[in-house]
């Protein structure tokens, strides 16, 4: 086969260009890390009760000002455990007045999770060895779920809890 010198030219470019693609896309890919959105805050995935913020008693929400609250939640294969309620049940439902602002805290001890409160601009990956925070205005009343849309084994659609914001 017969080459045209401005096809070998070109061939030439196009390979180069697809390898100088690849480079960049494996150093950002690989050679850099993968992190979650917030980036950065480690912790101990076999011991996260180590953590204030993920010991029993201070999960599910609490309130640090007028309108400011502090939710912390532990994604497990598969649940989301917002702490216990006066009677010792699973919280499964988060109520927060409108207007309140929240900083969500997510960590998980097994797999990746995800943390989507549909219809909200809350979407976290979670996951193993860091925590994933958020915080946002919750300025639409309504009922929201917490939903896992990284697929974490079989009991991933089972995964949710519930927000409520009210007047
Ligand atoms: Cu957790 Cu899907």
């Amino acid at each position: 086969m017969h080459l045209h010198k401005y096809e070998k030219v070109w061939l030439i470019f196009g390979i180069g260009s697809l390898v100088v693609f690849l480079m960049v896309l494996g150093f950002g890919a690989f050679w850099q890390g993968t992190h979650p959105q917030s980036h950065g805050v480690t912790i101990d995935p076999e011991n996260i009760e180590a953590h204030e913020a993920f010991q029993q008693e201070n999960l599910g929400i609490t309130q640090v000002a007028d309108d400011k609250y502090i939710v912390n939640i532990v994604a497990t294969a598969f649940n989301y455990d917002l702490g216990l309620d006066e009677d010792g049940a699973q919280v499964r439902n988060l109520r927060i007045p409108k207007g309140s602002t929240v900083l969500f805290q997510v960590t998980t001890p097994d797999v990746v999770h995800g943390f989507n409160i549909a219809g909200t601009n809350v979407n976290m990956m979670v996951e193993p060895g860091y925590i994933s925070s958020l915080e946002t205005v919750m300025d639409k009343t309504g009922e929201y779920t917490i939903v896992c849309n990284e697929y974490c084994g079989l009991g991933h659609h089972l995964m949710f809890a519930t927000v409520e914001v009210y007047e």
